[in-house]
């Protein structure tokens, strides 16, 4: 079975969109950018409308396809921390912002709570916490990931 033999099965229409990508999440075990493009070019949509409805939907699982996952702790605890000036760092490091995930590269994500509140403003980068993280900080953590300077 193909991605393409599964879409065809669907009928051109936004209703099916989200029942032809659960269909090849359940065959392929995620959804990955090859899928996305020919999604988008069979639902005649842009690759990133696909994405976040992809996204949206908790049992789809759209991981695996970036190569960094950056999560940052906006909460009460860490926003009077300065966690807004630690995500317009990040930002600025990646060129992109918060939640604009149509980059496969990095995923940068908006975090309502680690509870870890003492030790905000926390940062979790793929799968290792990053404690009272100030702007200062944030190229030294990220520099240590990417190729980017
Ligand atoms: S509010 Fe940030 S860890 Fe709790």
């Amino acid at each position: 079975m193909t991605i393409q033999n599964i879409l065809t099965k669907y009928q051109v229409r936004q209703e099916n969109l989200l029942r032809a990508i659960k269909e090849i999440q359940k065959e392929f075990g995620s959804i990955d950018k090859t899928a996305i493009d020919e999604i988008a070019r069979y639902f005649k949509m842009k690759p990133a409308a696909v994405f976040s409805a992809a996204s949206f939907y908790d049992q789809i699982s759209t991981k695996g396809k970036f190569n960094m996952v950056v999560k940052i702790c906006d909460g009460a605890n860490c926003n009077t921390k300065k966690s807004t000036r630690v995500i317009e760092e990040i930002e600025r490091f990646f060129g992109q912002k918060i939640d604009d995930s149509f980059n496969f590269k990095v995923k940068i994500q908006r975090e309502s709570c680690f509870g870890f509140c003492a030790q905000g403003p926390i940062m979790v980068v793929n799968d290792v916490m990053y404690e009272k993280v100030t702007p200062e900080r944030v190229d030294d953590i990220l520099r240590g990931y990417t190729d980017f300077q």
